[in-house]
């Protein structure tokens, strides 16, 4: 092939990103990937833009019995951090926290940007962000669905603390993949012409 020939479209892959949904964390259930499959995912998810080749991120895998351990210690945090809250809504919400991770597989993608290069952080956190897409692609190439979240447990201290995140880290996401229940219904998106200018030279 000449490199002035353009490659043949990847119809399936071209289908995929077209169609590419989210389904929340309760609705992926069994059979999450193997342990094949979970280092394939990982090694796509490492296959992203990254400026200088910094891996300014890193990996931490939930699964089987480690979801209910987390979950029981994340419950306790919130309790604990949470004193002056009416006892009935806080068990509700620790409640949330013992099951926040019902999918067979979750990946917590931990950003640690490395701040003695010149290469701006926020370059390196975009570089984990789209480790979390990558993993999200890879999942539905897999068969898998999944989605990415954040929320409280991404981002309160203790919390960050119990998921292994460490000094100089931040979440960049928590990733659950699973096999989806029901297929996710289509949700309105944006009017991509709206958002497009095409450049002129300013007057
Ligand atoms: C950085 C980031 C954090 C997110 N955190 C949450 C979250 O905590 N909870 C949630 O329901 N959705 C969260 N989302 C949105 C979902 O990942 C998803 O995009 C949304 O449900 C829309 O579905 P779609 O991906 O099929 O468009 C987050 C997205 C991003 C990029």
């Amino acid at each position: 092939m000449s490199a002035h020939t353009r490659r043949l479209p990847h119809a399936d892959l071209l289908a995929a990103l077209e169609t590419r949904r989210s389904v929340p964390a309760a609705g992926l259930c069994e059979p999450g990937p193997s342990a094949d499959e979970v280092r394939r995912l990982l090694a796509i998810a490492a296959r992203v833009p990254d400026h200088a080749m910094l891996v300014p991120w890193r990996f931490i895998l939930i699964e089987r019995e480690a979801r209910g351990e987390i979950g029981a210690l994340l419950a306790d945090a919130y309790r604990a951090g949470n004193p002056q809250m009416p006892p009935e809504k806080r068990e509700k919400f620790a409640g949330i926290m013992s099951r926040l991770f019902p999918a067979p597989l979750a990946i917590v993608v931990v950003s640690r940007p490395n701040r003695e290069t010149m290469i701006p952080v926020v370059e390196q956190e975009m570089s984990a962000g789209a480790v979390c897409l990558n993993l999200l692609h890879g999942a539905q190439a897999l068969g898998f669905s999944g989605i990415w979240v954040t929320g409280w447990a991404a981002t309160n201290d203790e919390a960050q603390r119990i998921l292994g995140v460490g000094e100089g880290e931040r979440v960049a996401g928590i990733v659950h993949i699973g096999t989806a229940k029901e297929p996710p219904a289509e949700r309105p998106r944006p009017e991509v012409e709206a958002l497009v200018t095409r450049w002129a030279k300013p007057g």
